[in-house]
């Protein structure tokens, strides 16, 4: 991969100033500093379509913080998010494994459904009349997606909460207002050069995560949004996200420090995985952390 800009020839804005200091980063570009960019590795490429979990280890480049229960689950359970969200302990209770049968069958049916629709608006009509994996049941309306197509960024959340449900956009509330600090430390916003979407489309009831069985059910309508979106670079929140954009199980801060790559229709896309904004919410010390994944997504800037 091409080097980025040098972290230490960077221009920063009052802004983002503001925000590294709040972060405790006054000097960033300092050499040798623990807190210091790391560096991109690239990984393999990947498809978005295979199948196969990964095995491949990622070398960690810095110390990672303990990180929150929402980040170190297993696929297959259905723990609650830490963000300070609703509470919703009666919808957290573990469901019965759905057999890959019925997962391939609901699967089928999305990917026919998102498949033939031609535009993102098509996208959002397909997503409203889909019923396919038992979400629509609790959800208001469908969390599609916003923001400009052939974004510089496309920023991947795991599903709608209960503002995003309200209002039908992602990202709002105390987790969409640190996304938006966040991005503009890279000189990005919602309203400009950006995308913001979820692996699920429907908010999982009582402020839980999305189960895989729902994540496979929607996994077609992601897909066919990353081809109508056509983002220049992703941007990976919380595990979830990261774990089944990347199929794989490796645990978040193996995934981190390094730009994977994601195919999407035959073109390389490159992705970058960091904590999700309610994890930064109940664990500000990792925003350092973060941080340096913001910056290692800038250096892919186009
Ligand atoms: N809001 C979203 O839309 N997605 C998340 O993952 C979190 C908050």
């Amino acid at each position: 991969m091409t080097p980025g800009p040098d972290p230490k020839t960077m221009q920063y804005t009052a802004l983002q100033l503001a925000w590294l200091h709040e972060l405790g980063i006054d000097k960033p570009w300092i050499p040798g500093d623990a807190r210091a960019v790391a560096p991109a590795t690239p990984a393999t490429p990947k498809s978005a379509e295979a199948l196969a979990p990964s095995v491949e280890q990622s070398v960690q480049t810095q110390p990672i913080a303990a990180r929150a229960d929402s980040e170190t689950s297993l696929p297959g359970s259905a723990p609650v998010r830490a963000a300070p969200r609703a509470t919703g302990a009666k919808h957290a209770q573990a469901v019965a494994p759905m057999s890959a049968v019925s997962i391939a069958a609901m699967t089928a049916l999305t990917s026919a459904a998102a498949g033939a629709a031609p535009d993102l608006q098509s996208l959002a009509g397909a997503a409203n009349a889909c019923q396919t994996c038992g979400l629509c049941r609790e959800r208001t309306q469908v969390v599609m997606g916003q923001g400009m197509t052939q974004p510089a960024i496309m920023v991947i959340g795991d599903g709608p909460g209960e503002q995003e449900d309200r209002q039908g956009l992602p990202f709002m509330a105390e987790s969409g207002l640190l996304l938006d600090q966040m991005l503009a430390t890279i000189d990005s916003a919602r309203t400009r050069d950006v995308y913001l979407a979820n692996v699920v489309k429907c908010r999982p009831p009582g402020n839980r995560l999305p189960r895989p069985d729902e994540i496979a059910a929607c996994r077609p309508y992601l897909l066919r949004q990353f081809e109508l979106v056509r983002p220049f670079s992703i941007l990976a929140l919380g595990r979830v996200a990261a774990q089944s954009l990347l199929n794989t199980e490796e645990p978040l801060q193996n995934l981190r420090g390094r730009v994977h790559q994601l195919e999407i229709a035959g073109q390389q896309i490159p992705l970058v995985v960091s904590y999700h904004t309610g994890h930064l919410l109940n664990h500000p010390a990792d925003k350092a952390a973060a941080w340096q994944d913001l910056q290692l997504l800038r250096t892919l800037r186009r």
